[in-house]
């Protein structure tokens, strides 16, 4: 008979496998991301120092660093707590804060946990975020603290995910009301994320009515997990999937009135590729951006060495591109002029929202 730990050991292990493949094909392809519609306008006499900026900003009452995040992935298994140490120790040269992968298989098989605390093992000192799903209860969401003794809960909200696993959740009626509960029994922030699919304004609004103030977007354009699980099915019939939800810089500019409005804080990810899709992010209204199947695949094909060195050399390039930009705080990037172009523009169109106001921020 094949154990708990075996099914979801097994399920992480393809996860990983397959997000890496769908990495590479991607890097060689074509695709558009829509990150690349948002277009900078370019100040040649920004008159900014690298000594004056600072990268420093703000989520769930901590100061951060640098806006940017290890977003949640894997756990589960002897070769996904691996995956997660080699993160960890990433996380940690490059001081960043790390998000486990759902930790389902710790709750229903407790002999996991070593797979899961090797993040706080590894980053003693970091900012370390637990996930676990809307079917939570309060009592399992405080064991996923209460295990790496987690600054913050992401519950992840994956329904197009959900429905192509053949052993998925069919019924998402009580996630709201769990949603709810959960954000009222536990003493540290709760974030709520999508995995790849993007949050509406609409969805934004809902969250923010059930006591939630962190919402991550996640959005479309990276990895993406219709095609992941299709690619689990036998017959692979979901394939027309493939192009659901919207992305990143669809949904910042989609949710940044309710989120304003709302007070919930917005972060950034999805389809993040490199140092100008994390600054375009920021000038979007994200707070941090949070990345996963860039360095998921950096550390797998080149190991925690050139991970650490990558995340690194994000953190500086973010910087200088801020030098550019004459931003020296991630909040002054939201002044900046900012061009969303092609299908972006017309996502902004139908939604009602005016380009012309990203494209002409800056007080002249
Ligand atoms: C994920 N993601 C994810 N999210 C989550 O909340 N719980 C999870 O268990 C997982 N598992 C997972 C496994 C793997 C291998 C990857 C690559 C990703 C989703 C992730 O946090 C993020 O929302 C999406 O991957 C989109 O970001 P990228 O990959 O395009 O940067």
């Amino acid at each position: 008979m094949t154990t708990v730990a075996e099914t979801y050991g097994s399920r992480k292990d393809d996860h990983v496998r397959l997000a890496v493949e769908q990495h590479h094909l991607r890097a060689a392809g074509v695709e558009v991301n829509q990150f690349d519609e948002v277009r900078f306008v370019h100040d040649a006499l920004a008159g900014t120092s690298e000594s004056t900026v600072s990268l420093a900003t703000e989520v769930a009452g901590t100061r951060w660093a640098v806006p940017l995040f290890i977003n949640a992935m894997t756990g589960g298994s002897a070769r996904t707590g691996e995956v997660n140490r080699g993160l960890a120790i990433a996380a940690r040269e490059a001081n960043v804060a790390i998000a486990t992968g759902s930790m389902s298989a710790y709750l229903a098989e407790p002999a996991l946990a070593p797979t899961y605390r090797v993040l706080r093992e590894e980053h003693p000192d970091g900012f370390i975020i637990a996930n676990v799903n809307a079917n939570a209860t309060p009592e399992m969401a405080r064991r996923a603290v209460d295990l790496l003794g987690a600054d913050a809960l992401q519950i992840h909200i994956n329904t197009i995910q959900e429905i192509v696993m053949p052993e998925g959740d069919r019924d998402f009626s009580a996630w709201p009301r769990q949603i709810a509960r959960l954000v009222e029994a536990l003493d540290v922030p709760v974030i709520v994320k999508e995995v790849g699919f993007g949050m509406s304004r609409a969805a934004v609004d809902r969250v923010a009515d059930l006591g939630v103030s962190i919402v991550d977007v996640s959005g479309r354009g990276g990895t993406n997990f219709a095609a992941i699980e299709n690619a689990r099915r036998p017959l692979g019939d979901f394939a027309y999937l493939a192009d659901w939800g919207q992305s990143a810089p669809a949904c910042l500019v989609d949710a940044a009135a309710v989120a304003h409005r709302r007070g919930v804080t917005l972060l950034g990810s999805g389809g993040v590729r490199h140092p100008l899709d994390v600054v375009r992010a920021l000038a979007l209204g994200a707070r941090a951006v949070g990345v996963s199947g860039t360095f998921l695949s950096v550390l797998d094909s080149h190991g925690v060495d050139a991970l650490v060195s990558t995340i690194l050399d994000w953190v500086t390039q973010i910087r200088q591109l801020m030098v550019v930009l004459g931003a020296p705080t991630v909040r002054d990037l939201a002044n900046t002029d900012v061009l969303l172009t092609g299908n972006l523009a017309e996502f902004c169109r139908l939604r009602g929202i005016d380009p012309g106001e990203y494209a002409r921020r800056a007080a002249l």
